[in-house]
């Protein structure tokens, strides 16, 4: 754990006194990718326009490119201008993009390097960068371990006179194989308190909210178990398709991208029982705990399902199935609609399935966690009046419409006693004036204050594709994919999935 790690749930101060970043510099690999220009420049500029980094911080780019210091400072400013959340403030641009460097170079070069270091060498004396610097790696997985060698060679990877930390994006390898191969490479140059892996999901509000909603309350976490949960679904849906982004996707599949990271999270979040306080190490043995109790419910070829998008309709749109979209091979069997089941066995959840299930090109956009609680043991009324009652839910609504929704039988007004579904709903728009931060914001603060908890432990993602390989052996022997219309809610097998143990999904 990092010395200067405060906790910041426990520790008044820090609720009146921001959190502001000490002297630091980031240095984005990949700074010419999507990533770089739609998420991490911006939050760059908003944590700067919020005041949380310091005066001396520096932001340098490392890529092939032949750009001078201008043409980079370019780049970030369109960047800022088209995706930032705060408003553009001159003064605070002005101030930021003095601290603006790039370097030419590629990962494999050491010369690259050492142009790297006497750059952030001349900001640690001009600008009083410390010593301190972060590399965020937005660059393919198959290129981490060439630049953490050379950062090693270098000696930008060493912790004296300041701190060197690295930042690493999905995936963390293909399977449990790869991703030990890929943690032996990064913790053999950077010890494991210096590795922050992104997992973006973890950044958010609402997922944050998940033990705020659990741990802080009375009401919740005594039915927050087998005798009142039927199951659980976590879902998080996409309406958007996979064009142009075949050169990340294809091979990859909506169960690496998606289910093995965010949403095996959302469930550790969920699952988990009440850490001892709330420091990176008690949330870790929790987390760490409940994922190893986590397992794919037998047999797979009846508990799992996976499709592929096939030309449909997207609102009014005419849009085209994957096998058409550019950069996929004709008969790729990447899936892009994923949904498994998995138990807990623990003495909390035995018994309770939970259905995980996300894809792309379905109906709308919205990530969701619900608990569907038991029926209630005895229905005192006439059955005719209870048709439309279903069972009891709580739905933690992660986006985009934030909030919560309990969902419970209510009497129908009139002189019959009718009961009915109804929702009762809490709106963060509408219970908080204040904006949600985008998720990198919170954590590219995080890295630079050294604050792990929001970052995935290389534990916890080996035990993520423990859970997962079994699904993906079993998917490889299976050729391709069941085609589902775009603009639906995926593959006929994935409600055949839920109905094999008489469960329905919810629509969302
Ligand atoms: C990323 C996945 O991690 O999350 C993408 O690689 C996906 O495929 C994205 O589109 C969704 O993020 P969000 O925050 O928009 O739900």
């Amino acid at each position: 754990m990092a010395e200067s790690w405060r906790n910041p749930l426990r520790d008044k101060r820090d609720k009146r006194m921001p959190r502001i970043a000490g002297p630091c510099s980031v240095v984005i690999f990949g700074v010419t990718g999507d990533l770089a220009r739609k998420k991490l420049m911006p939050a760059i500029y908003d944590l700067a326009n919020r005041g949380l980094l310091p005066p001396s911080f520096a932001l340098v780019g490392f890529a092939r490119r032949e750009w001078a210091d201008e043409d980079f400072s370019k780049v970030v400013y369109d960047a800022v201008k088209q995706h930032a959340r705060t408003p553009f403030r001159q003064e605070v641009w002005d101030r930021l993009a003095e601290g603006f460097r790039f370097v030419q170079g590629t990962f494999d070069d050491a010369a690259s390097y050492d142009r790297l270091s006497e750059t952030l060498d001349k900001l640690d004396a001009e600008r009083g960068t410390g010593g301190n610097h972060a590399f965020y790696l937005s660059i393919p997985p198959n290129a981490f371990p060439v630049v953490c060698e050379q950062l090693q060679k270098s000696g930008l990877a060493r912790q004296t006179d300041g701190w060197s930390r690295v930042v690493i994006e999905k995936p963390f390898g293909h399977d449990l194989a790869s991703a030990r191969e890929l943690n032996a490479v990064v913790n053999s140059v950077f010890p494991e308190e210096s590795v922050f892996r992104i997992d973006h999901y973890l950044g958010k509000e609402t997922v944050q909210n998940i033990l705020a909603l659990r741990f802080a309350n009375e009401l919740f976490e005594p039915v927050w178990n087998s005798h009142y949960v039927d199951h659980v679904q976590i879902t998080m849906a996409e309406d958007l398709g996979l064009g142009g982004r075949a050169g990340y996707y294809d091979g990859i599949g909506a169960a690496r991208d998606v289910i093995q990271n965010h949403l095996i999270q959302l469930l550790a979040l969920t699952a988990m029982e009440e850490p001892v306080n709330f420091s990176p190490h008690e949330l870790q043995v929790e987390k760490l705990k409940v994922l190893s109790a986590t397992r794919p419910l037998q047999p797979l070829d009846q508990t799992t399902a996976r499709g592929q998008y096939a030309a449909g309709w997207q609102g009014s749109e005419k849009v085209p199935g994957l096998l058409e979209e550019e950069g996929f091979a004709h008969d790729s069997v990447t899936e892009t609609f994923a949904a498994i089941t998995l138990e807990v066995d623990t003495r909390r959840w035995a018994g309770v399935p939970f259905f995980l299930r996300t894809g792309k090109r379905l109906a709308r956009r919205v990530t969701e966690v619900a608990l569907v609680f038991r029926r209630a043991p005895h229905l005192p009324f006439d059955s005719t009046m209870t048709e439309e009652l279903g069972k009891n839910a709580l739905v933690l609504r992660i986006q985009p419409d934030e909030g919560i929704t309990m969902r419970f039988g209510s009497k129908v007004p009139g002189s019959a006693m009718e009961v009915r579904d109804v929702n009762m709903d809490f709106s963060y728009g509408s219970a908080f004036a204040e904006d949600s931060p985008e998720a990198y914001e919170r954590l590219i603060l995080d890295v630079l204050l050294g604050e792990p908890s929001l970052f995935p432990v290389n534990a916890e993602v080996e035990l993520s594709w423990e859970i997962l390989d079994p699904v993906l052996e079993n998917w490889a022997a299976h050729g391709q994919p069941e085609p589902y219309k775009s603009g639906t809610w995926g593959p006929a097998s994935a409600n055949e999935m839920v109905h094999h143990l008489g469960r329905e999904w919810r629509r969302p």
